[in-house]
């Protein structure tokens, strides 16, 4: 299997347009790195793709990575697009891809009913376009040769659909992480996850790869920093450290392991910070965009 970081960033990505935090400084300087927002494509072929949630930034994502462009005239290898949630840096993508290529547009009804409810994305034409329901966990096709299978973990609604009061630990449709099999390796990808249960430990048992929700180093990084007023907690992104932070919390999964999704905030994209060398010792490796992963 092939795993292509499209975008490692969170939503803002890094810069984010209206941020002056040290990293977005460096960013815009070319002192870090940029990255775009948080998308991967997998492939179980190298021939046939599939992107796993659509980001904003997807047109340069896409530009930027040979494999995904088209063969022909017209058309384009994206068999495949599989949204997890539907937050804006997952399903915002999904508008530049409207212009009358097939791909198979893959989610949960509740998700799928998210994309229903924006008239908006009506321009993504559904006679191209197939929606897929998909329920959890009950594996199906992104491609051929590429099984997936859905699995609810820990979130809350998107952010434009919060009301006055949030619950951040809801399980079900709305925010899931993936399995992904092509009948050799098993890679997971979840990009949100506002805490472990011992029962999402317990199905990490077969991984060869695990792609985690990398948001933020501290529950109030945002806070201290000055750049936002809500804890990771309440933005329903576990923390990277702490005891029950998910390098602790996973500290028993035996795979390879990628933090992916970083917010532009996290000291973890700084080489020179002592955070990222504690993820690396701990068997972590930080996601970069264009990294490729192969099982
Ligand atoms: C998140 O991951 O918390 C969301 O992407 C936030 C947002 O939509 O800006
Ligand atoms: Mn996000
Ligand atoms: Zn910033």
């Amino acid at each position: 299997m092939r795993i292509l970081v499209l975008g490692a960033a969170a939503g803002g990505g890094l810069p984010q347009w209206n941020c002056g935090c040290v990293n977005c400084v460096d960013a815009r300087a070319g002192r870090l790195k940029p990255s775009g927002q948080s998308s991967l494509a997998v492939s179980a072929d190298g021939r046939q793709w599939s992107i796993l949630n659509a980001s904003p930034d997807i047109r340069q994502q896409l530009q930027d990575s040979p494999a995904l462009h088209p063969r022909g005239l017209r058309g384009s290898p994206i068999a495949s697009v599989l949204v997890t949630n539907g937050d804006i840096d997952h399903i915002a993508g999904l508008l530049s891809l409207r212009e009358q290529t097939p791909f198979v547009l893959c989610a949960t009804r509740e998700i799928h009913a998210v994309l229903d409810g924006n008239r908006i994305f009506d321009a993504v034409s559904r006679e191209k376009v197939r929606r897929h329901p998909v329920a959890l966990d009950q594996p199906f096709d992104l491609h051929d040769g590429l099984e997936a299978m859905l699995f609810a973990v820990p979130g809350k609604v998107p952010l434009f659909m919060e009301g006055d009061v949030v619950d951040t630990s809801l399980v079900g449709e709305q925010t899931v992480g993936v399995r992904l099999s092509d009948g050799r390796a098993v890679v997971y990808y979840i990009p949100g996850c506002a805490h472990v249960p011992d029962d999402l430990l317990a199905r990490l048992g077969d991984a060869d790869h695990l792609l985690f929700d990398g948001t933020l180093w501290d529950d109030d990084e945002m806070i201290r920093s000055g750049t936002g007023t809500k804890t990771g907690r309440r933005m329903g992104h576990i923390s990277i450290s702490g005891p029950d932070g998910s390098i602790a919390r996973l500290a028993g999964v035996e795979a390879g392991k990628t933090f992916i999704h970083i917010n532009n905030t996290n000291p973890v994209w700084r080489p020179d910070r002592p955070e990222r060398a504690h993820v690396l010792a701990q068997g972590w490796q930080v996601a970069e965009d264009g990294l490729e992963i192969v099982t």
